[in-house]
């Protein structure tokens, strides 16, 4: 065994977080765990691991399972197709797997919202094959250990890294090298004050001995953010309110929502308030403006208009649902207006 390997292993055994993830070689709940974490971090996704356990304890279970209740678990996190491709693949595995969870790494990448490092993941953390995850830890863990300055969203880089990555595994420990890399990743080689000082590789650290930790990994560039300005319609009368499910195949999909104008611009706040007094035939009684809420690719500016009267048009349009306010809880809603209504 090389010594990275050996002393990433020492370094795991001494250091790691006790995760109950690591405690099993279930290949749903494994799977389950690494759709959860995608985006999220551990102390996040620990509560909602445990709850989709308790509430879904097998796959046969969250394949029966109705999706408006899987999203309504699922609340909170976002990014919303994550439970959405994993309700559909479990279903999938029911059908065409007899409920059993593919075993081979080409097997399992050809599942919806599987792709090559969750399936690397699945693979060895559950199969012990020998296949190397490469995530954002790993990225930065091994572009400071090597000095690399590939960047890691370019196609060269992306395979470079794969193939570092793998010729480093620890063909005999897939699954306990794995997660060293990562737990190294998230507690020791952190993005902004790794643990330099007392690290197993200070010696041979490349970026160390030239001075590039804070440059690694190098990005070629940041995606661009779109801005959305999204104007909603809060009606609330004494018991009541007014929802309406979304469609569009976004990150919102089949999720319920106040009644939605979208801009594509700021506009000014006067003007956009004669549009929808127009629109919905209302009186606007109080205005939220602005709330940012930041996604990965996308920056939304959410404003909130407050009245008291259901506008006749959605009263007799079959598309907009008037409910009682204590059952609104039962529909899943994005993050956004879950937001919003804490404060309102
Ligand atoms: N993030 C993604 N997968 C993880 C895992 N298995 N353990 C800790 N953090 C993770």
């Amino acid at each position: 065994m090389s010594d990275f390997n050996l002393l990433i292993i020492k370094w795991y055994r001494q250091n790691k977080r006790n995760l109950p993830w690591r405690l099993t070689k279930d290949p749903y709940r494994i799977w389950l765990s690494e759709i959860i974490l995608q985006q999220t971090k551990v102390d996040q996704g620990l509560n909602y691991y445990l709850k989709f356990c308790t509430n879904y304890p097998t796959i046969q279970a969250l394949a029966a399972a109705d999706e408006q209740q899987v999203l309504a678990d699922w609340q909170g996190l976002g990014y919303y197709s994550r439970a959405r491709n994993l309700h559909a693949t479990a279903k999938v595995i029911v059908a065409n797997y007899a409920g059993i969870f593919p075993s081979s790494y080409e097997n399992i990448l050809t599942l919806k919202g599987i792709g090559s490092y969750t399936a690397a993941a699945i693979s060895s953390f559950a199969f012990d094959l020998p296949h190397a995850v490469v995530d954002g830890n790993v990225y930065r863990v091994l572009s400071r250990l090597f000095d690399i300055d590939l960047p890691i969203d370019s196609s060269e880089g992306i395979k470079e890294f794969k193939v570092l990555a793998d010729e480093l595994l620890n063909k005999d420990h897939p699954a306990e090298h794995n997660q060293a890399i990562m737990e190294f990743g998230a507690l020791q080689c952190t993005p902004s004050n790794p643990n330099c000082i007392d690290c197993p590789f200070a010696l041979t650290c490349l970026a160390r001995k030239n001075g590039t930790i804070q440059q690694r990994p190098v990005k070629k560039g940041k995606t661009k953010v779109r801005n959305r300005y999204l104007h909603f319609l809060h009606v609330e009368t004494e018991d009541q309110i007014i929802i309406t499910q979304r469609t569009e195949k976004d990150i919102w999909q089949n999720m319920f929502q106040f009644p939605l104008i979208e801009k594509n611009s700021a506009e000014e706040i006067s003007v956009i308030q004669k549009e929808i007094e127009h629109t919905y035939n209302i009186q606007v009684t109080d205005v939220i403006p602005n709330i940012k809420h930041i996604l990965s690719h996308q920056h939304l500016y959410t404003t909130f208009w407050k009245t008291k009267t259901i506008p006749e048009k959605l009263r007799s349009n079959k598309a907009y649902l008037i409910i009682p306010k204590e059952t609104l809880i039962s529909y899943p809603i994005p993050r956004v207006i879950d937001r919003y209504l804490e404060g309102n």
